[in-house]
């Protein structure tokens, strides 16, 4: 594979960049092959990994050096950071920032980088419609991979945006499926203020990634926000009552009482949620299906992910 130009993936050992390395190890005749940044490079992910012919090396975004080393050699750098793996925003900024210039001391000629909105563009600190967290936040975990886009725009080698939707696995994962009440039935509690909330199958965003990669250094600069489908509460909940043939309600939970569920990110997620229902429409547009099926043309729409996966949602 010597004509073959190397994407190395940070997060590759997780949801995001983990899709976008089995897209490229899939395309065997495509022209990229995937080197998968991790620090842990015998964990059973990054053999797994290593099986599909990914390389794997050793880096840590908490330990810049080892980034350049990791990257040296790409053509392309894919970069993602874990907000919830520590829930410093601090922490999250400074892993991109290495990232980022980590990218161009590589001398990268594309990177993708997965951010969010800085949501304090549209409800600044002054705006009492959602708390302040921690004293410079309103949505930890969006703000701070936002205001370090302008650090990828200045600091790192050219990098294209892409903004990824709620993963529908945080229906399995993140504790956020539908719970069962003393009838029987099941409820889907989230906290949308009547509005519809884009969401994608985890594995499409690295798929998406790859389109970028394949559409080339002409993207660069630009702004892709991806998701598979854009549903209301009651929609997902009719879907998943076909899927998991038992009656599932939705409930659309008032932001204050999500806020105060009391579990670690309740705040944060709770303001993420009212922040996309602020913006309404704003927010809807700046996710498109069609754009992300564009990059790639197998991206799952509700019910194909449900097909799927309606067996491993845990019912509580
Ligand atoms: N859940 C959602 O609905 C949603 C929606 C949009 C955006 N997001 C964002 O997605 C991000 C997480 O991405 P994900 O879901 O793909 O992650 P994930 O599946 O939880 O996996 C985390 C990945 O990050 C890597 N990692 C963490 N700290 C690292 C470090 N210091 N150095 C190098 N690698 C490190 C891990 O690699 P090793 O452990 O192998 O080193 C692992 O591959 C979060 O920041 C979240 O805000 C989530």
């Amino acid at each position: 594979m010597p004509d073959k130009k190397i994407i190395a993936v940070m997060g590759a050992t997780g949801a995001q960049g983990g899709g976008l390395a089995r897209a490229i190890a899939a395309d065997r005749n495509g022209p990229f092959v995937a080197r998968a940044i991790t620090r842990k490079t015998n964990s059973d992910k990054a053999l797994a990994l290593a099986r599909l012919g990914v390389e794997v090396v050793a880096g840590d975004a908490d330990d810049p050096p080892s980034l350049e080393r990791a990257m040296a050699g790409a053509f392309g750098v894919f970069c993602v950071t874990n907000f919830w793996e520590h829930f410093s925003a601090e922490r999250e900024g400074a892993q991109a920032t290495a990232m980022a210039r980590a990218t161009r001391k590589a001398d990268a000629q594309h990177v993708v980088w997965s951010t969010l909105e800085d949501t304090r563009r549209w409800v600044p600190l002054s705006d009492t419609r959602l708390p302040t967290i921690h004293g410079k936040y309103k949505v930890p975990h969006f703000d701070s991979k936002g205001q370090v886009d302008h650090v990828f725009a200045e600091e790192a080698a050219p990098t294209t945006y892409l903004l990824a939707a709620f993963y529908w696995e945080n229906f399995i994962y993140f504790g956020m499926g539908p719970r069962k009440g003393p009838d029987g039935d099941l409820t889907l509690a989230l906290p949308l203020g009547s509005v519809r909330l884009p969401g994608i199958a985890a594995e499409d965003i690295g798929r998406c990634a790859y389109g970028l990669f394949r559409r080339g250094t002409g993207t660069v600069g630009q702004r892709f926000g991806i998701a598979g489908e854009i549903l209301s509460g009651a929609e997902m909940a009719a879907k998943m009552t076909g899927a998991l043939e038992h009656k599932v309600n939705f409930q659309d939970v008032p932001f204050d009482v999500y806020r105060s569920l009391g579990f670690p990110g309740a705040e944060d997620l709770g303001n993420m949620f009212q922040f996309q229902a602020i913006l309404g429409d704003e927010f809807l547009r700046s996710r498109d299906a069609a754009i992300s099926r564009s990059l790639n043309p197998d991206l799952l729409n509700f019910d194909a992910w449900l097909t799927a996966n309606a067996s491993r949602i845990p019912i509580a």
